[in-house]
């Protein structure tokens, strides 16, 4: 097999978004009266909008203090914030390396895709502007199974036209580390917190993402 995909993460691969989350986060929190810190904001990378504020209400003994609908209002509360907080991206805002690894790997005839289950993925990509380096770009709103199932993984790549075993998949989370693996994929960890899957390749940030050393592990 040769390769011939890379499927990214965004927040925290393409573009540092975490800070923004954890601002978001941070705002609704004090609003309620909830603690919330860096730490708990190191759960909730890779994990979807509502299990994010199911981490932080369980963090604060409230599980059961709202109703569904109740908690959907107030996690959608924290996206207004953090809606708000994303219009200062820019593409100065696209991680070390990142743009000199996606231009090499496409002039090389590999595709790229995004596999972020962020909802605010396009509106990111568009601040970015780098929408159009990217092939595919998986709709959030139509994954059925959050990270680390390997669902999101397996669109990007059927969308492509490839086997998993031809994609490199790159994530800065565990859960997105683990849906990489269950799909069948190499995957390349940045700045993994790591707490059970180890990536095949570990680097400490994307400013070491290297297209010729990575070909070679497919
Ligand atoms: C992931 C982030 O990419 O997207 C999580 O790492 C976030 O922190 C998740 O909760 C969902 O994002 P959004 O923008 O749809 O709330
Ligand atoms: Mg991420």
């Amino acid at each position: 097999m040769s390769l011939k995909a890379l499927i990214f993460d965004l927040d925290g691969v393409l573009t540092d978004t975490a800070k923004y989350h954890y601002l978001a986060w941070k705002k609704l929190a004090d609003e309620l009266g909830y603690y919330f810190d860096e730490e708990i904001n190191e759960l909730l990378k890779g994990v979807s909008r509502i299990n994010s504020f199911e981490i932080i209400l369980k963090k604060n003994n409230a599980t059961d203090k709202y109703t569904p609908e109740e908690k959907e209002t107030l996690a959608n509360k924290k996206n207004d914030y953090y809606k708000e907080m994303i219009e200062q991206l820019t593409p100065d805002d696209i991680l070390e390396g990142i743009l000199p690894f996606i231009t090499e790997a496409r002039n090389n005839g590999i595709k790229c895709a995004v596999a972020s289950i962020s909802k605010n993925a396009p509106r990111v990509l568009e601040l970015l502007e780098i929408s159009d380096l990217f092939d595919y770009i998986a709709d959030a709103a139509l994954v059925k199974q959050p990270k680390p199932h390997p669902e999101i993984f397996l669109t990007c790549a059927k969308a492509l036209g490839f086997e998993p075993s031809e994609c490199i998949g790159i994530e800065d989370a565990q859960a997105g580390i683990e849906a990489i693996h269950s799909a069948g994929m190499l995957s390349v960890g940045v700045n993994v917190t790591v707490t059970s899957v180890k990536p095949d390749v570990v680097l400490n940030s994307t400013a070491e993402l290297n297209f010729e050393k990575l070909r070679k592990y497919c």
